[in-house]
C-alpha cells in the first residue's frame, strides 16, 4: 500500500455563493414543501411563474461518499450536479465529498480529475469567479479494494475527521456509481465496518440502476441489502423520475380537476409511451451487450412513466403513499408470461442507415459487439391493466436506439366523439406530455377552419415550459438533494423494482431462454422509426404518433 504523496489540509467548510444555515437535526422529511403560496407570486415583480422555484430546504451537514468516482456516470453526471447545488447554495452549511475509487490517488491529484471533468462536461453551470477552487477544498480522495475492509476504514476516518466542521453530526450519503457487480459487495464492506448505523448521524444508500438483471437477482440483490441496511435508508436512483416534466405529470393529473374525470377507460382510448433515441452506443458495447433495451430502458424508465400515468391519486404527497399508488398500478398489470409475448412485445435491433445525412454503422458493426449478437436495442410492448380504470384501454411503451431523433413523451389519446355531425373524419383529442425536449404539454382538438363552409381541422393549444424563464434543473441535481434531504418520494421502493421486473421477466424468457428462436436482426435501419412488426402491434385503427 503507498502512503500519501502529499498530506491533507485540515477539513474546512468552503463557502458557497449562498449557504444557508444548517437544519437542525430531524427526522428525515416525509413530503416536500416547494410551491409557495400564490399570493407570492410575481411579488418581487419578476416572472411569476418563477415564483415557485425558489428554495425553501437544505439538509444537514454531510458528506457525499461516491463509490466508482473515476468512472463515466460521476465524471458526466454526478460531478457537475454537486457543483451546481453547491455553486447554488443549496447544500447547506458543511459539505464534503469523498470520492473512492481503486485507482491511487492523492486529494490534490483527484482535486485536478474533479475540475478537468467539471470543465469538460457539458452538464456544468458556468462557474463564478474562484468557485471551482473553492469547490476543489471540499474534495477528498481514498482508494482501495471494494472488497478489502481497508478502504471502509479509511472511509470511517473521513467522516470522523468531518464531524468538527459538521456539528458534531456524521452525516453520509454513500453514492454507489460502479458498475453493479460491486453494488453488493460494497453495501456489506460498509456494514462490516458498521457504516450504516445512525448512531452519529443519518446514513443512506444511493443505488444506481440497473438494479439486477433479472426478477432473480434483483431479489438477491435486495436481500443482500436488507441484511446491512433498512430499506428506509436505501435510494434506488432511476434518473427519469428527478427530470421536472416526469414529476409535472403527477401535477397536472392531481393538481386539476379538468383531467382526472376523463382519466379513464370511458374516455381514453389508448396511451403510448415513447422514448426515443437518435444516439447509437456511444461506446458503451460492454455494458449494452449485457443489458439490452430491456434492462437498460424499459424496466425501468419507461415502467416508472407508465406506473406514474396510470396510478391512482395518492391519499397525501409523500413518499409510501405515491409509491404504493404505482405498485398498485404495477400489480394490475395483466401478467406476460413467455407464450403471450409474441402477442405484446416486438424487438428490434438497427441496421446500418442514415442519420442527419450520415451514414451510420449498424449495432453489430459497433465496436466490441459480437458480429452475431442478438442484443435487442428497439422494444415495443402492449400493456393492459386489469383494474376498473383501465380495463380494455392498452398501453403502447417504445424505445429504442438509433431511431430519427430524442423524443419522450407520454401521449392520452382519447376516444372520437360518438356522433359525426360535421363533414370529415372524427379525430381523437391527445394530450401529450413532451417529457424531453422542448419540454411542455399540448392538447390536441378539432376546431372550425375560417371560411364559409363547416370544416374542421386539427389544432394544437402548447404550453411550453421555457414559459417559466429558466433552465431545468438536472435530474442528479434534485435527486442527489432530495437524497440528502431524506426525501424518498421520487426513488423506486423495493416492491417497485421487483414488480416491474416481474412484467418484464417473461419478455427476457421468451427472448433469451435456451429455446429463444433466433432474432431476424437487424430488423430496422438506423434512422428509421424501428420495425414494422411494431405497427402491427399498435393494431388497425390506430397508429403511433408522428414525433
Ligand atoms: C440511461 C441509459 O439510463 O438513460 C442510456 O443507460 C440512455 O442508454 C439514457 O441513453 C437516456 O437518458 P436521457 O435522460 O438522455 O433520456
Amino acid at each position: 500500500m503507498t502512503t500519501r504523496k502529499t498530506p491533507k489540509t485540515p477539513r474546512k467548510a468552503a463557502e458557497p455563493k449562498a449557504a444557508k444555515a444548517a437544519a437542525p437535526a430531524s427526522k428525515p422529511r416525509k413530503s416536500r414543501q416547494r410551491v409557495p403560496k400564490s399570493t407570492d407570486a410575481g411579488a418581487d415583480g419578476q416572472n411569476p411563474f418563477r415564483a415557485a422555484m425558489r428554495r425553501t430546504r437544505a439538509p444537514e451537514p454531510a458528506t457525499l461518499v461516491i463509490f466508482g468516482v473515476t468512472g463515466d456516470l460521476a465524471r458526466r453526471k454526478l460531478l457537475p450536479a454537486v457543483f451546481g447545488l453547491w455553486q447554488d447554495g443549496l447544500l447547506g452549511s458543511a459539505f464534503n465529498i469523498v470520492g473512492v475509487g481503486r485507482q491511487e490517488m492523492t486529494d490534490e491529484q483527484f482535486g485536478d480529475y474533479a475540475l478537468e471533468a467539471l470543465k469538460t462536461s457539458k452538464e456544468t453551470d458556468a462557474p463564478q469567479p474562484g468557485s471551482l477552487e473553492k469547490f476543489r477544498e471540499l474534495l477528498y480522495y481514498e482508494y482501495g479494494e471494494f472488497g478489502e475492509d481497508e478502504v471502509y476504514h479509511k472511509v470511517q476516518t473521513e467522516l470522523d475527521r468531518a464531524e468538527s466542521t459538521h456539528g458534531g453530526r456524521k452525516n453520509a450519503l454513500f453514492y454507489l456509481s460502479t458498475p453493479p457487480s460491486l453494488f453488493e459487495p460494497i453495501s456489506n464492506g460498509l456494514g462490516r465496518v458498521g457504516l450504516q448505523e445512525e448512531k452519529e448521524g443519518w446514513r443512506r444508500l444511493v443505488i444506481e440502476k440497473p438494479f439486477g438483471r433479472d426478477l432473480a437477482s434483483a431479489r438477491e440483490l435486495n436481500d443482500a441489502i436488507h441484511r446491512v441496511w433498512d430499506e428506509s435508508q436505501v435510494y434506488r436512483i432511476d434518473h427519469y423520475l428527478g427530470k421536472e416534466t416526469v414529476q409535472n405529470l403527477m401535477a397536472i393529473r392531481f393538481g386539476n380537476a379538468i383531467f382526472e374525470p376523463l382519466w379513464n377507460r370511458g374516455y381514453v382510448d389508448h396511451v403510448q409511451i415513447t422514448a426515443s433515441e437518435d444516439l447509437g452506443l456511444e461506446g458503451r458495447a460492454g455494458y449494452y451487450e449485457e443489458a439490452g433495451v430491456v434492462r437498460d430502458m424499459l424496466q425501468n424508465h419507461l415502467m416508472q412513466l407508465f406506473s406514474l400515468t396510470a396510478m391512482e391519486a395518492p391519499s397525501a404527497f409523500e413518499a409510501d403513499a405515491i409509491r404504493d399508488e404505482k405498485v398498485k398500478v404495477l400489480r394490475a398489470v395483466k401478467p406476460i408470461p413467455a407464450e403471450r409475448v409474441p402477442e405484446v412485445a416486438v424487438r428490434g435491433q438497427y441496421g446500418p442507415g442514415t442519420m442527419a445525412g450520415e451514414k451510420v454503422p449498424g449495432y453489430k458493426q459497433e465496436p466490441d459487439v459480437k458480429r452475431g449478437s442478438r442484443t435487442p436495442t428497439y422494444v415495443a410492448l402492449k400493456l393492459e391493466v386489469d383494474n376498473w380504470r383501465w380495463q380494455g384501454v392498452p398501453f403502447f411503451l417504445r424505445t429504442g436506439k438509433r431511431l430519427p431523433k430524442k423524443v419522450t413523451e407520454i401521449a392520452v389519446v382519447f376516444k372520437r366523439p360518438p356522433l359525426g355531425l360535421f363533414p370529415g373524419g372524427l379525430e381523437r383529442n391527445v394530450l401529450a406530455f413532451r417529457i424531453q425536449p422542448d419540454e411542455g404539454v399540448s392538447l390536441k382538438f378539432s376546431s372550425k377552419s375560417p371560411g364559409q363552409e363547416m370544416v374542421l381541422r386539427e389544432v394544437v393549444m402548447d404550453f411550453r415550459y421555457d414559459a417559466f424563464g429558466a433552465q431545468l434543473e438536472s435530474p442528479y441535481s434534485r435527486l442527489l438533494l432530495d437524497a440528502m434531504l431524506g426525501d424518498a418520494t421520487l426513488f423506486p421502493r423495493e416492491d417497485e423494482v421487483d414488480h416491474a421486473w416481474q412484467i418484464v421477466s417473461g419478455i427476457l424468457e421468451a427472448w433469451e431462454g435456451e429455446d429463444a428462436p433466433a432474432p431476424k436482426f437487424p430488423n430496422y435501419p438506423a434512422g428509421t422509426w424501428g420495425p414494422d412488426e411494431a405497427d402491427d402491434l399498435i393494431g388497425a385503427g390506430r397508429r403511433w404518433r408522428r414525433l
